[in-house]
């Protein structure tokens, strides 16, 4: 359920009809609705009710600096991947003890900065990085927590560009090397084992690629346990499924996700972390565009919107679909055509939707990308210099400019020219 829907024949986000944004802000945008991410948010909250846990936010979905503080404000912990989104989350107002650090490539100036910046924990992916980090937190006279993040090699069933949790992916540990893996973590003096992490991969449909791999990390607690480590927290990564079309089967809801947490982990007595990403800001943003011209082609109608591949990279990067619907609302019984929706970009690539049935649209129109809050904002560019696109955060009536579109200017003047032109 999201807070994105028709009222008196407009589109509104929440409480303001959405064409209203496009007359203050310009095309294209995006805009979020505090409601939903604060719902989304809870859902995970509470499906993990009665036993010890922390939400860290996947932020790499949506970092707004204002998405973050909403979150925040509602307890969230966050999941960063990058010194930049360690300093982003620090900014918002995330302490460090709610702030754990994923990823496969942590340089040693990141890991500098989060120990003196504080941290709840590194979710180690490698020996090296083990060796990198113990060195790094020895310099600084402090013991970096860590889990070590495993691979348990279980297909998660989901685009090939987002499964994580196969052996042959970058990620992780090997689950079968696992153990000796701890025993050397265990021996090093600037380290501190807290406990497992596992992430397997993003947008899950189905909740039985989670069952196989959070079944493998119960074993191995107890394994590890018996080895002599003190597992206390389980970090259970992100990659809960979105409904990115009406008419699909919609995926296991978070009640579901979280039963089957306690069901497979909970009796361990363990501090349980999850970091969803896609649920929480995904239905919880849209890209509004305007339609530039219609144009007929060979056996097909073109509508080439102001919005391109630089500003929703997901369809030319994944074959994603979105949802594409029209801000005023289309009479009742709107014969739909068939349009091929594209953008402005160069290259054929910059293709959101073939032959999409849609309601008779004309230039000037207003449409909206459904499910665009998650990895939207987050992977624009400026390529063809088209300035990155505004995001807006809606808040019942009251809608802000959260991040406002660069002029052409400050555009160029980032930009310098060496002394020898
Ligand atoms: N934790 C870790 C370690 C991750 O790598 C990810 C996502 C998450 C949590 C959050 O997963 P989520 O709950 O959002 O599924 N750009 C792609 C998605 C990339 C996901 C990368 N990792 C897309 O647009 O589909």
């Amino acid at each position: 359920m999201d807070h994105f829907l028709y009222r008196g024949g407009a589109l509104h986000a929440e409480d303001v009809p959405v064409a209203e944004i496009a007359a203050a802000v310009g095309t294209p945008f995006y805009c979020y609705s505090t409601a939903t991410l604060s719902r989304h948010f809870r859902l995970f909250d509470e499906a993990l009710e009665g036993v010890d846990h922390l939400v860290c936010y996947a932020m790499k979905a949506a970092s707004n600096q204002a998405i973050l503080k909403t979150l925040a404000a509602l307890g969230a912990g966050m999941d960063v991947v990058s010194g930049g989104e360690y300093a982003r989350a620090r900014a918002a107002g995330v302490p460090g003890e709610r702030i754990v650090f994923s990823g496969v490539g942590k340089t040693r100036e990141e890991m500098r900065q989060a120990l003196e910046g504080g941290i709840r924990q590194f979710n180690v992916e490698s020996e090296p990085e083990m060796v990198a980090l113990n060195e790094v937190a020895l310099s600084l006279g402090l013991r970096a927590p860590i889990t070590l993040r495993v691979n348990p090699d279980v297909d998660a069933k989901t685009h090939a560009k987002i499964a994580t949790g196969k052996s042959e992916n970058k990620f992780g540990i090997p689950i079968a090397r696992a153990r000796e893996v701890y025993a050397e973590a265990a021996a090093l003096k600037g380290l501190e084992v807290v406990g497992i992490d596992v992430h397997i991969g993003s947008q899950l449909t189905d909740l039985e690629p989670f069952r196989q791999a959070y079944e493998k990390v119960a074993e191995l607690t107890g394994m590890l346990r018996a080895d002599g480590h003190d597992i206390r927290r389980l970090d259970l990564g992100g990659g809960l499924g979105i409904p990115y079309t009406r008419s699909n089967e919609a995926p296991p809801l978070p009640t579901e996700y979280g039963q089957l947490i306690k069901d497979t982990l909970g009796h361990l007595g363990c501090e349980l972390e999850i970091e969803p990403g896609r649920l929480v800001a995904g239905n919880a943003g849209i890209l509004v565009s305007e339609v530039i011209y219609l144009k007929s082609g060979e056996g097909r109608d073109f509508l080439i919107l102001d919005a391109a591949m630089n500003d929703l990279i997901r369809p030319a990067m994944y074959d994603a679909y979105h949802d594409i619907v029209p801000v005023r609302e289309p009479a009742p019984g709107a014969e739909q055509a068939p349009y091929d929706v594209v953008g402005p970009v160069c290259e054929s690539g910059d293709t959101f939707a073939r032959a999409r049935m849609l309601p008779p649209l004309a230039a000037g129109d207003l449409v909206a990308f459904r499910s665009a809050g998650a990895y939207g904002a987050v992977m624009s560019s400026e390529y063809n210099t088209r300035p990155l696109v505004p995001e807006v955060l809606v808040h019942e009536h009251q809608f802000a400019v959260i991040r406002a579109r660069p002029s052409f200017d400050e555009i160029i003047n980032r930009d310098t020219i060496p002394e020898w032109l």
